[in-house]
């Protein structure tokens, strides 16, 4: 298998870390959910860790990719419209841009919570922040209408590929498959 991307189609490095990042963010996202309604407890706390874990392994798996993706090229758009061009591009920079935002919030959050974390019980998460309530609200305000964001991005990119696959019949989807 290919390592680079071509104009064509993408090396595996890139896809790989494509499908990584959307399983974990599928996890992620409902992971998220339940253990901020559950009630104080061992369980809660334990899935927090894995919630942060998983954050911040996204976060380093978007920084990889997209140095991957400024040290070479990437494959062409097909032949669209301009506006689907342009709305595809749009919905890519910012799931990018969540990618990031999501997990720094996360840990502003915990930081000004005063809420030291292991990640997967091992590596000491530093704070980014001191103790400070006013910013801990802030940050998870906005950790949560970014995932909000997500959500409605995730509808539009996972309902474009399959639009593409199934009723367009174009080769979107199988490029960024194995
Ligand atoms: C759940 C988390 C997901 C995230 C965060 C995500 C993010 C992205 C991003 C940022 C790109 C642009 C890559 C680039 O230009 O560097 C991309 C491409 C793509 N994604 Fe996803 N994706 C996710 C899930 C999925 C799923 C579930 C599917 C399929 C059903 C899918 C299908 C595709 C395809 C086909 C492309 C390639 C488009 C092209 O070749 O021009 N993605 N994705
Ligand atoms: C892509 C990565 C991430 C996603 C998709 C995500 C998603 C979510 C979701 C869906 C919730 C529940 C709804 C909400 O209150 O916002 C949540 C809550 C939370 N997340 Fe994340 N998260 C991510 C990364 C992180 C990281 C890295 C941290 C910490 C280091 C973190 C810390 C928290 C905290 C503390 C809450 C509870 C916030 C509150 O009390 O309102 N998250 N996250």
């Amino acid at each position: 298998m290919a390592m680079r991307n071509t104009e064509t189609r993408w090396g595996w490095p890139s896809k790989l870390l494509h499908w990584l990042t959307a399983i974990l963010i599928l996890i992620q996202i409902p992971l998220g959910y339940y253990a901020e309604e559950l009630k104080l407890s061992p369980l809660k706390l334990d899935l927090f860790v894995w919630h942060k874990s998983i954050g911040i392994l996204i976060l380093l798996l978007a920084i990889e990719r997209l140095l991957w993706r400024m040290i070479g090229t990437i494959p062409k758009a097909l032949d669209t419209s301009v506006l689907q061009r342009r709305l595809a591009q749009l919905a890519h920079a910012t799931l990018y841009g969540l990618m990031i935002a999501l997990p720094i919030s996360g840990w502003i959050t915990t930081s000004a919570a005063n809420i030291p974390t292991k990640l997967f019980w091992l590596i000491e998460l530093p704070a980014i922040t001191g103790p400070d309530e006013a910013l801990k609200s802030m940050a998870a305000e906005v950790h949560e209408i970014c995932v909000t964001l997500l959500i409605i991005i995730l509808v539009v990119h996972i309902g474009a590929a399959l639009r593409h696959h199934f009723i367009l019949r174009d080769s979107i989807l199988k490029r960024m498959w194995f």
